[in-house]
């Protein structure tokens, strides 16, 4: 069983990858640097799990299409996606001050990369007749429970949060899940120290909606392994 992390070399991504390991994937450690990935891959080996490094910018279409040739090549399909790699590069920000270019980087990453991971592994999953997708998504992505300001972000999870439910909808029937989790407010670089959640313990429910049961929710925003509003 292949299991896909990326943003794997820190935060929610590094303990999702090692979890996953432990639960017997092998994981293709997904990181921008290629030093990272081996570095992730390296740690997971020495703690007895099965890994293989990948240098993978999200933002970067030709390199996803790449890691799909690869794995079809080296291992002929994947079980597990989970896309994790993101920016919150306007934090508090009003809508006034967000630079386009910050705007345009945060779709590419949170939502664009997510949505061309899901592309091109969703083939990879319906060639075994199994797949499990998380979409690594945030409370600021609810429509429901949003508020003002950083609206890039909150505006890449939403439609992060749309790809969930389009995509589930899209497979139903085909043993693949497509689900949003939202990981609370967790200490990372991005959480920061103040943050009220531990990222192993975070990151446990993110492991959970990528080895779910068959008879588990598809196309639903989770946090803590219920649904709450999209
Ligand atoms: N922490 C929280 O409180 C919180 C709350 C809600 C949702 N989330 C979500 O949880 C996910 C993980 O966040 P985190 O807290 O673990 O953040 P983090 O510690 O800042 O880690 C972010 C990860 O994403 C990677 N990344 C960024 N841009 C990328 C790109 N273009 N291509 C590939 N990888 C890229 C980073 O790689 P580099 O090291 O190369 O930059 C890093 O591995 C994110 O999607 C975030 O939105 C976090």
């Amino acid at each position: 069983m292949l299991a896909v992390v990326t943003g794997s070399n820190r935060g929610l991504g590094w303990h999702v990858a090692h979890q996953l390991a432990e639960k017997g994937y092998h994981v293709i450690a997904a990181a921008r640097q290629h030093h990272q990935a081996l570095e992730v891959a390296r740690s997971i080996r020495q703690q007895g799990g099965d890994a293989s490094p990948f240098a993978l910018d999200v933002a970067n279409g030709e390199q996803i299409i790449e890691l799909a040739s690869w794995i079809t090549e080296l291992f002929g399909g994947v079980e597990v996606l989970v896309n994790n790699a993101g920016i919150f590069v306007d934090q508090g920000q009003s809508l006034t001050d967000i630079e386009l270019e910050a705007w345009n980087n945060t779709l590419a990453v949170n939502l664009t990369g997510a949505m061309l991971m899901c592309k091109y592994m969703l083939p990879l999953m319906r060639s075994g007749g199994y797949g499990r997708i998380v979409n690594v998504s945030s409370g600021y992505g609810s429509l429901q429970e949003s508020g003002g300001l950083q609206a890039a972000y909150r505006v890449s999870k939403a439609g992060m949060n749309g790809l969930t439910r389009v995509l589930a909808a899209e497979v139903e029937g085909d043993n693949i899940k497509v689900n949003s989790v939202c990981p609370g407010w967790v200490r990372t670089d991005m959480g920061g120290s103040e943050a009220s959640r531990d990222p192993a313990e975070s990151a446990q429910w993110i492991t959970w909606a990528a080895t779910l049961d068959d008879d588990g929710p598809n196309g639903e925003f989770l946090r803590d392994g219920k649904p709450i509003p999209l």
